[in-house]
């Protein structure tokens, strides 16, 4: 069985996703911690109802990022963590947390990637009156949100759409598609066009 740590910031509702497809059976996973920065996130909840281990701190209470990440990366490596999946964790990831679990961190961010990174991407969208938006899954590096892309899916901007109505539509998707990639990641059944390309 692989495990698998989550890192939230806010609502966590991907994170529940996830918990849920654990749940059913549809992705193979033990979720072995929740990592947030925020002690009042509703995914704390949802992590001690679910029985899954929480790792919360205050980034304010570190000298800097390095101190907090190696905690992180002592409990990542204890628990044998083999896929980060950062699902609405609002900091970027440092050098200590990227050396260490190269290759297995994941985001997902509410855009189609290269378009609309970083803070309110839907947003940035609706700004740019695009037609079509969507959600992609990418790999992390040090940058924000310019990882290799795992997965995309396009979701269709309407007439008279609102913030909440996109984001709605939005989630939708991404409670689908991030635990099926999460799922196809950790049976080896998926590679990114980097890795294709490198394959052929
Ligand atoms: C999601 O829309 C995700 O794409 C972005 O942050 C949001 C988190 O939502 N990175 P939730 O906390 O999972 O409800």
């Amino acid at each position: 069985m692989k495990n698998i740590a989550v890192f939230a910031s806010g609502s966590g509702s991907n994170f529940g996703a996830i918990l849920e497809a654990v749940q059913c059976g549809e992705l193979v996973a033990k979720v072995q911690l929740l990592v947030c920065d925020q002690p009042s996130a509703y995914a704390i909840q949802r992590a001690e109802e679910a029985g899954v281990p929480t790792f919360v701190f205050r980034a304010k209470d570190y000298p800097s990022k390095t101190e907090y990440e190696q905690e992180i990366c002592a409990l990542l490596t204890e628990k044998n963590i083999d896929l980060v999946v950062l699902a609405g964790y609002m900091r970027l990831i440092g050098p200590t947390l990227l050396t260490d679990f190269e290759g297995k961190i994941i985001n997902i961010h509410p855009s189609m990637l290269p378009a609309f990174p970083g803070k309110d991407a839907i947003g940035q969208a609706l700004a740019a009156n695009v037609k079509e938006s969507g959600v992609t899954v990418h790999y992390v590096d040090a940058g924000m949100d310019t990882g290799p892309i795992i997965a995309q899916q396009a979701v269709v901007v309407d007439e008279g759409e609102t913030k909440e109505s996109l984001q709605k539509k939005i989630h939708e998707v991404e409670h689908k598609l991030y635990p099926a990639v999460i799922s196809e990641l950790l049976k080896g059944e998926r590679r990114t066009e980097s890795e294709k390309t490198s394959i052929n």
